[in-house]
């Protein structure tokens, strides 16, 4: 396989098997090579932000420039649409100009209605329900670290959010197992597990919601975490705060884990929240190489749908 067999990068979930691994080939020889290429030259990426973004923004834009290309930011009061200009409209006429467009929605359905009146590629750039390149960067980087995928088990702690749901989505279509610990009230969309369910028949891996996060990490091979308040939940930041307290990645359920464990996170992190300082910057952690990596994997996608 040497093209993906769509216009948009909406979900992981719709993306194949042999998809995800034509994304992971992809990056790893983009990374492997040169890092200014020819393969966009002259193509540019119109980049909608309706939330804050330090390595999206930055992943993207740089990410373009390398292949060639160029990215354009916008937030929403930079364009009509932030003045009532209808999706619809704008996705046709951005498609008159771009050769692409990268959106970070709070709705999800934002995204799917630019990808539907878009003659261009859409890529999502996170939604309040999901972010899949971010996921798909994250298995890139297991992947990095320990030369395989299949048969890994990923522990995630905390808010059964939209990082949690790529998760899901991508270590099912790669064999990788995830446990997932978090309160009631706080786990992920049941639809999203039984979907996943199904494709790990396919693939074997396991999926199982646990009680607490030592049993979540026991056998971990990788351990991942998340903010407590995403982006958009910022009032009910103190709820949060109380009912996610007991899922920390800290220094005692480190010495639970084993040995050579890998310590994840999509970044930004509120450390002393989620995860402690000692966590973060030990020497388990590999959050600035996966920070990195979202550039190169954002690079495989613009470079195989644009
Ligand atoms: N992980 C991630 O998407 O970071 P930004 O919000 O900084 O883009
Ligand atoms: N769950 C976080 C991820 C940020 C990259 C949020 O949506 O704010």
């Amino acid at each position: 396989m040497t093209k993906l067999n769509r216009k948009d990068l909406i979900s992981i979930s719709e993306l194949s098997i042999e998809e995800v691994q034509l994304i992971l080939n992809e990056t790893e020889t983009l990374k492997k090579g040169p890092r200014n290429t020819t393969h966009l030259a002259g193509k540019t990426l119109a980049m909608i932000f309706e939330k804050s973004s330090t390595r999206t923004r930055v992943s993207f834009e740089t990410g373009i420039y390398q292949l060639g290309g160029i990215g354009m930011f916008f937030s929403p009061k930079d364009l009509q649409m932030g003045r009532g200009e209808t999706i619809h409209d704008t996705a046709k006429v951005l498609s008159r100009f771009v050769n692409g467009i990268m959106a970070r929605t709070f709705s999800h359905q934002t995204v799917l209605d630019l990808a539907k009146y878009a003659t261009v590629p859409v890529i999502n750039g996170l939604t309040d329900f999901d972010h899949p390149c971010q996921a798909l960067c994250d298995i890139f980087t297991v992947y990095e670290k320990r030369g395989k995928l299949k048969g890994l088990t990923m522990a995630y702690i905390g808010d059964g959010n939209n990082v949690l749901h790529s998760l899901i989505q991508a270590c099912v279509k790669v064999g990788m197992n995830i446990n997932y610990a978090s309160p009631i009230g706080y786990k992920p969309l049941q639809w999203v597990v039984d979907e996943a369910l199904e494709v790990a028949k396919v693939t074997g891996s396991k999926i199982k919601s646990k009680e607490n996060a030592f049993d979540a990490i026991a056998d971990a091979d990788v351990i991942y975490t998340d903010v407590w308040v995403s982006m958009g939940q910022e009032e009910e930041n103190e709820k949060r705060k109380k009912d996610l307290k007991d899922f920390q990645l800290n220094g005692e359920l480190m010495k639970k884990a084993k040995k050579n464990v890998l310590v994840m996170h999509c970044l930004p992190a509120h450390r002393g929240e989620e995860i402690t300082d000692e966590v973060i910057d030990g020497p388990n952690s590999i959050v600035f190489d996966q920070a990195e990596n979202r550039m190169h994997v954002q690079k495989a996608i613009m470079k195989l749908l644009m």
